[in-house]
């Protein structure tokens, strides 16, 4: 697990190659091992391929054209329209992807109580801590991943696609990799930790 830490990098290249149902189980057994506030387990992964992939990617593809247009729902966050095509060019390409809920989560497009931002942080914490166990696990077993965000753009297509109510967290991409790439830079240790010893 440890070496899996450092070689790990996102992939944004597949091959073309199915992935045994085996080894995506493998992945979710690892997400399901992580650590939850309270133990809640507020995740949910739905795993796509073949012709429901293009069906969810078609939805993508609406949901950020929608956001190109006067109708947007997040129109300051059009600057990242191109970078969230971009996700999508590589979500075809790859051949699974896992989509992630947070069956505690509500639609982001309404106020939060305070406490209830404190659980959703909690809760959105610990579904992160399961998407990076099935990253690491996916590097384990020779496959490779990247972790998504950019669903964001097409949140409402997607859920009304997906048919939930559930928070909609992102996406992770998983398949053999085409490409080795260097690591990502990384900042120094005296940047990010101060020792009160
Ligand atoms: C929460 C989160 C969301 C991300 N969303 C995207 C995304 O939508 N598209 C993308 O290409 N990469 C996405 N990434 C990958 C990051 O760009 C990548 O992890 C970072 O640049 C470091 O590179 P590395 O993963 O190879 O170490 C995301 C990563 C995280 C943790």
């Amino acid at each position: 697990m440890s070496n899996s830490i450092y070689s790990r990098r996102s992939i944004r290249k597949y091959l073309n190659t199915p992935v045994p149902k085996e080894m995506i189980e493998q992945v979710i057994d690892a997400a399901r091992m992580a650590p939850s506030a309270k133990n809640r387990q507020p995740w949910k992964y739905i795993v796509f391929g073949g012709e429901q992939k293009k069906e969810l990617l078609t939805q993508m593809e609406i949901g950020i054209k929608r956001e190109e247009s006067e109708e947007a729902f997040l129109q300051n966050s059009k600057q990242g329209i191109p970078d969230a095509k971009n996700t999508l060019k590589i979500m075809k390409e790859a051949p699974v992807i896992i989509v992630v809920l947070n069956t505690n989560g509500n639609t982001p497009f309404q106020e939060l109580k305070v406490e209830d931002r404190f659980t959703e942080i909690c809760d959105s914490l610990s579904i992160g801590a399961s998407i990076q166990n099935i990253l690491l696990k996916a590097e384990e077993i020779g496959l490779g991943t990247l972790w998504i965000a950019n669903t964001c753009f097409a949140y409402k297509q997607l859920t009304e696609y997906l048919d939930t109510t559930e928070q909609l967290i992102g996406a992770v991409a998983i398949g053999y990799s085409d490409e080795k790439p260097l690591q990502r830079p990384r900042k120094q240790m005296d940047e990010i930790v101060e020792y009160r010893l």
